[in-house]
């Protein structure tokens, strides 16, 4: 299938801007935006663009649209929330929806997660987290710690502080006296493992190091350990072993520090349970952060989730001081009601699995079959394929030949739209997300995987001119 973005645009061609207004890409790097499609509808896993194309939805977009679009009952509690009550700011009026939906979250996220505070999306909740688990530290006689420590590579979103704390910043100039860039300390990849390491000795490294940093910065320094349980976009879906996730539970404990999962990305049935933290029950986090699915894409939506003892501690001391004016909004509170609606009511979190297995067994078979496919990873509907110059030695691709982007528009001429973007400057590789709605069903996944291996033999062709 030709679109016509791909028949008419030429893959560097630039885009004329607008003289005036033009749509969100107008900010971003020309040579990104290119060839991006009008949307005008969607429905499923499709979209539609102006000129009567259609696209699957492969990665809901940066992993949101769990649900897929036009979900008609998501759709009709927003209505009905708007037109009962649309907004009351909740430092001066309480709202049903909002009591409802953190009961029902905290209910899910099970003991040690009582209070919820709901914001409009991941970098805000993961701010949240920030936020207060400073303010508790201030509160209750622990000033000294103010350092948070975090992955190499990672992400936790794009407001200044959770861009500081994010491990992948390649934006040295961006920050310079602008920020305090967090400490990190390495991921556990395993793919490409340092000189005389199995991967389980590279993991144990990997949570010393953390135990080390604590050390080096100082008794009671550190405030906070932020983590993706499973990564996304920065480090290609990595899945921690359990032995790493109890062991830098343990460290954070032994030192007073906060762990906090950043489940932005990785929550709401993305990788076979409702929150990742499920895989690990011997090593829960202190602070939850969960956003994109959980609105689903219908409404902004992120939620902080921490423990009654810590909330209700600090709102007798000091009070949490911070506030957005669309906190706990009660239209994103009634659509986060009705996704999770959906999730019982069609049992996403199963459905995600099996279509996940069925994913990841045609994934691999992709990967053996295409020279180019080093690495397949991830869990449940969360998956990144990493491409690779050699299979047999892992060797990366040369970061000019701008890998991730060229898949992303020989998918578009495929029909598909997958999320990919190269990471950290391509350091520690690059890789393409697959992370189909929850609700695909099997004939909709064999049609991506069709896609994706076309998508793939493109590619490949091209390389093999580029090399
Ligand atoms: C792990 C993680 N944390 C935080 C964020 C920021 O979320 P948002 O884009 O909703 O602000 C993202 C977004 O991609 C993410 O993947």
């Amino acid at each position: 299938m030709k679109t016509l973005a791909a028949r008419e645009l030429h893959p560097n061609e630039p885009v004329p801007a607008a003289a005036i207004g033009g749509t969100q890409d107008v900010f971003y790097a020309r040579r990104n935006a290119a060839r991006l499609p009008m949307m005008v509808r969607a429905e499923g896993i499709h979209f539609w663009d102006e000129a009567g194309e259609r696209y699957i939805d492969a990665s809901c977009g940066p992993m949101v649209s769990s649900l897929g679009h036009g979900n008609r009952r998501v759709i009709d509690a927003m209505a009905a929330q708007a037109l009962r009550l649309d907004y009351v700011f909740s430092r001066v009026g309480r709202n049903q929806p909002n009591q409802a939906y953190a009961e029902r979250l905290a209910r899910l996220a099970g003991p040690g997660f009582e209070r919820v505070s709901l914001s409009s999306g991941g970098s805000e909740a993961m701010e949240r987290a920030l936020q207060f688990a400073r303010q508790f530290a201030v509160a209750t006689g622990e000033a000294s710690r103010r350092r948070v420590i975090s992955l190499d590579p990672s992400y936790h979103g794009a407001t200044i502080a959770t861009l500081a704390i994010s491990g992948n910043n390649a934006g040295a100039a961006f920050f310079d006296g602008f920020a305090t860039i967090a400490d990190t300390v390495p991921a556990p990849m395993t793919y490409r493992l340092p000189a005389g390491h199995t991967a389980e000795s590279w993991e144990r490294d990997c949570a010393d190091a953390l135990e080390r940093k604590i050390q080096a910065l100082g008794p009671r320094s550190v405030l906070a350990f932020a983590i993706e349980p499973v990564g996304g976009l920065s480090t290609g879906a990595l899945v921690p072993s359990a032995a790493y996730m109890r062991a830098i539970r343990e460290v954070c404990t032994r030192h007073g520090v906060l762990l906090i999962f950043d489940e932005v990305l990785c929550g709401a049935g993305r990788t076979g349970r409702f929150f990742a933290m499920e895989h690990w029950p011997d090593a829960r986090p202190d602070i939850l952060v969960v956003a994109k699915a959980i609105g689903a894409g219908y409404a902004p939506l992120g939620a902080t989730l921490v423990p009654a003892a810590m909330a209700d501690r600090l709102a007798a001391l000091t009070g949490f001081d911070f506030s957005y004016s669309y906190n706990a909004n009660p239209i994103a509170c009634a659509v986060g009601l009705a996704v999770l609606d959906e999730f019982a009511r069609e049992d996403l979190v199963a459905q995600g699995r099996a279509r996940g297995g069925q994913l990841e067994a045609g994934l691999r078979s992709l990967a053996a079959s295409c020279p180019m496919v080093g690495d397949v990873r991830g869990r449940g509907m969360l998956w990144a394929v990493e491409l690779v110059r050699d299979k047999a030695s892992r060797a990366m691709l040369p970061p000019d030949w701008g890998a991730v982007d060229r898949v992303r528009n020989h998918a578009l001429a495929h029909g598909l739209l997958l999320y990919s973007r190269a990471t950290s400057g391509g350091r520690y590789g690059q890789w393409f997300m697959v992370a189909p709605p929850l609700v695909a069903s099997a004939a909709e996944i064999d049609d991506i995987l069709a896609r994706i291996a076309r998508t793939l033999e493109d590619f490949t062709r091209w390389a093999a001119t580029a090399a």
